[in-house]
């Protein structure tokens, strides 16, 4: 790791800077989560509408007192299977937390996230960072370098280089500032692994919730290009289209011209691969992207989620 490259990043940040933050889900847009005209930076960038809260980024669960009041005992358990790792923690927020992070609400999400690069650049750094996906609202998160700079351009001050990121779709967001605990967004860390070593089931959000939690908006991670899912009995139909497909299943003989990525079969390597595999498709000049519906097992539900959200922007503007 380039440690000058982290004292610099630092500065940046000390002076209310912007910086391209790799995590192990997704990158992230990193800035000092106790100055105020650099998150109103953060929305600015991302052209995102500021009730959207923001997740506090630190380096050790010692510093979620900083952040959280009336930290269940939960909490530690939890932190020290998870963390760091794919898994955000909404708590009650402490009255120093700036309302423009919260979105106003009462409540702060926490994660510490399970990358070198960033571990490094928080401890440096010394206090939380706010760091949404590096991308424009409503657009698909970035797993490389090269995809922050498309989405943020001249908008980042300096982007820390991380390599890919290794999960690939962003992390798991539980509730826990009320019961009954609720996972708000779907991630790689899985709502029945969480079940499991909490011993209790967990809601999914109802509408009210939805309002809250603005990645939980439908037409949210999707690709300008319109987004289909379909059976790959039903491939006939399209073949007609300027079209890209995005397939478990092998290509066809009769679909040998069609532009086809192929994707995992297994669900890790499939969210590895997805963001990337959309970026791809976003831009190779076609009129519509084809995914194949995967496998209907919880094990692939922040994968459906995802899909499904981008389908929906789809659905959306043909209206
Ligand atoms: O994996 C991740 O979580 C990545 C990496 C960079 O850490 N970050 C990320 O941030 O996905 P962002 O801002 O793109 O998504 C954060 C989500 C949003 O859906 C937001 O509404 C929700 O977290 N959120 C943040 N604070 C919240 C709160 N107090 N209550 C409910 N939802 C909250
Ligand atoms: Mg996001």
């Amino acid at each position: 790791m380039n440690l000058d490259l982290i004292q610099q990043a630092c500065e940046i940040l000390r002076q209310g800077g912007l910086v391209g933050l790799p995590t192990e889900t997704v990158y992230g847009l990193a800035a000092d989560a106790r100055n105020e005209q650099a998150i109103q930076k953060v929305f600015r960038a991302k052209g995102r509408p500021a009730d959207h809260p923001l997740i506090v980024h630190i380096d050790s669960p010692d510093k979620i007192g900083e952040w959280a009041r009336e930290v269940p005992d939960i909490v530690s358990l939890l932190a020290a299977r998870y963390w760091p790792g794919p898994l955000t923690l909404i708590l009650k927020k402490r009255d120093s937390v700036l309302n423009s992070i919260t979105g106003g609400q009462d409540t702060v999400a926490i994660r510490i996230p399970n990358h070198p690069v960033a571990l490094q650049l928080l401890k440096s750094f010394g206090s939380g960072l706010v760091a949404p996906s590096a991308n424009q609202f409503g657009q698909i998160s970035p797993t490389d370098e090269r995809a922050v700079q498309s989405e943020l351009g001249a908008k980042v001050d300096l982007i820390l280089p991380g390599g890919r990121s290794s999960i690939g779709l962003e992390s798991t967001i539980l509730d826990l500032h009320q019961h009954p605990y609720t996972v708000m967004r779907q991630g790689m860390l899985l709502q029945s692994e969480l079940e499991n070593f909490l011993g209790e089931s967990l809601c999914l959000p109802g509408f009210a919730n939805i309002i809250r939690t603005p990645g939980l908006v439908p037409m949210h991670y999707a690709p300008n290009t319109p987004l289909q899912l379909f059976d790959i009995k039903d491939l006939p139909v399209f073949l007609n289209q300027n079209l890209i497909v995005l397939a478990q299943s092998p290509q066809p003989d009769f679909a040998l011209q069609t532009h086809w990525i192929k994707m995992p079969i297994n669900f890790n390597d499939y969210a590895y691969e997805l963001y990337a595999a959309l970026r791809t498709a976003d831009t190779a000049g076609k009129n519509l992207i084809l995914v194949e519906t995967p496998l209907h097992a919880p094990e692939w539900a922040a994968i459906h989620d995802r899909l499904q959200r981008a389908a929906l922007k789809t659905k959306h503007s043909k209206k």
